[in-house]
């Protein structure tokens, strides 16, 4: 295959969040989160496994950053656990948890990585969580305090500030479908989350804004929605229905000026929007500097009146949609492999909401790797072909879209590490380095040796 080259100033990356790599859950004064109360409860997650130790971050940062820095990573971007800085959700702040984001920082930077900095990727506070989580407005307000407070230690080097990871992940799967944390399974609830969670992105970018940062964005996972064939009116309009519930009811109050005339009212058949209030979408609707964007795989639909529909993920889908089963070969999260998908989701995003630069925050893949015969003793290896195809495919995939005039800037793989995957536990090996979880040793993947080449050339 030819090789390619990426623009200059491409930002090479990788991504973690909190709850996944750190550990340390009682450590410094954290409080806990309704992630840890999710993963305690017999049956949630895979095996019972919790983040309670993880990779052990939290303790072995300093030998983290050191692996991004042989690999030559330019950006890392990772979550804040609200828990630290705030145990209880709200008052006083924990100086001991912004702690550890100041060593992280200094540590990054010291490197000349950039931290790119992500303040809600899910661990929720457990006392919010008692009050009703992202159902309850005041969980927005609050929000925005404990941004500004996170911003008023870190701001003075952290230029990119993200509120929100996957809203989508945190409403619908949170509230809807009950895969993740807290683990409810109530429609209404799903739309009412999702809405304060935008209005929770918004009044942190402006209390963000205020205080004088200059990068602000969000990450959302949207999704390719595509027909399954593309001459059929029905399935055209399931795709419509769709688009609306994972991709339009975000991107529309962000970037369009408030949510489309079709999603109110199919949100209105199964809630009575009284959440949202004069001024909400105005506020939601505040420019911001870069939009995040993690894609793993397409979703493929077709119109049926007997569809079972994507259940609470996508409220009021049965009876109209069927959501198609993915087609191989599968990673082992058994999701899709295709690459044009990212770049016909990249081009539409730039296509209908222009104006703003967009970020690939997460991209990457499972599979089930196993350390090669030598290891742990001689030179350690963990042939993870698969992984380097999937990357390579998708880096192609991202480069077409950059060549078809998309404001493309950086690309940050899923994940650095091995880690806690939510509801399946340490079972899904996402790393491009290699965790034992027995010793905490780290051991680059081949696909890490490749990620630094590939970044060390700037291109393939
Ligand atoms: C995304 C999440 C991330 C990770 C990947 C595999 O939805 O943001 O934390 O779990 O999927």
């Amino acid at each position: 295959m030819s090789s390619l080259r990426f623009p200059e100033n491409f930002l090479w990356g990788a991504a973690t969040a909190a709850y996944q790599i750190e550990g340390a859950a009682r450590d410094d004064g954290r409080g806990p989160s309704i992630w840890d109360t999710f993963s305690r409860t017999p049956g949630r997650v895979h095996q019972g496994h919790t983040g309670d130790v993880a990779c052990d971050h939290y303790h072995r940062y300093a030998e983290d950053v050191a692996l991004m820095a042989e690999l030559g990573l330019r950006a890392y971007r990772f979550s804040i656990a609200w828990p630290r800085i705030q145990p209880d959700g709200t008052g006083p702040v924990n100086p001991r948890g912004l702690d550890f984001y100041d060593r992280l920082v200094d540590a990054l930077l010291a490197r000349g990585i950039d931290p790119i900095v992500t303040l809600y990727h899910w661990d929720l506070p457990q006392s919010l969580g008692d009050r009703g989580g992202w159902t309850n407005r005041e969980t927005a307000e609050h929000f925005a305090t404990y941004a500004a407070a996170t911003y008023g230690r870190l701001g003075d080097r952290v230029d990119v500030w993200t509120t929100l990871n996957e809203p989508w992940c945190s409403a619908y799967l949170g509230y809807g479908s009950g895969v993740h944390a807290p683990g409810e399974q109530d429609p209404a609830a799903a739309f009412t989350a999702v809405h304060h969670l935008l209005l929770g992105h918004g009044l942190a970018a402006r209390a963000l804004r205020a205080a004088g940062a200059r990068t602000i964005g969000i990450t959302l996972n949207p999704a390719d929605v595509r027909p399954a064939d593309g001459s059929s009116a029905a399935d055209a309009a399931a795709v419509r229905l769709v688009d609306g519930l994972h991709n339009r009811i975000f991107l529309d109050p962000l970037l369009a000026g408030g949510y489309a005339e079709d999603v109110r009212e199919h949100v209105g058949r199964i809630v009575e929007p009284t959440f949202v209030r004069d001024g909400d979408e105005k506020l939601i609707a505040a420019p911001i500097d870069l939009l995040g964007i993690n894609y793993y795989q397409p979703t493929y639909v077709a119109g049926r009146p007997d569809g079972a529909g994507g259940g609470g993920a996508y409220p009021g889908t049965d009876g109209a949609v069927e959501f198609l089963p993915p087609v191989g070969p599968l990673t082992d999260m058994g999701w899709m492999v295709e690459p044009a998908g990212l770049t016909r989701l990249l081009e539409r995003i730039a296509t209908d909401y222009p104006g703003v630069p967009l970020l690939i925050t997460e991209n990457g893949a499972a599979y089930p790797d196993k350390p090669g015969a030598d290891f742990p003793g001689g030179p350690s290896q963990v042939l993870d072909t698969d992984r380097i195809a999937y990357l390579e495919g998708h880096l192609r995939a991202a480069h077409e879209a950059i060549s078809r005039g998309v404001d493309l800037r950086g690309y940050l793989v899923w994940s650095l590490l091995d880690n806690f995957e939510w509801a399946e536990g340490y079972r899904r090996r996402f790393g491009i380095v290699h965790v034992d979880y027995l010793t905490q040793r780290r051991t680059p993947k081949s696909s890490a040796r490749w990620y630094q080449e590939v970044i060390s050339r700037n291109g393939l």
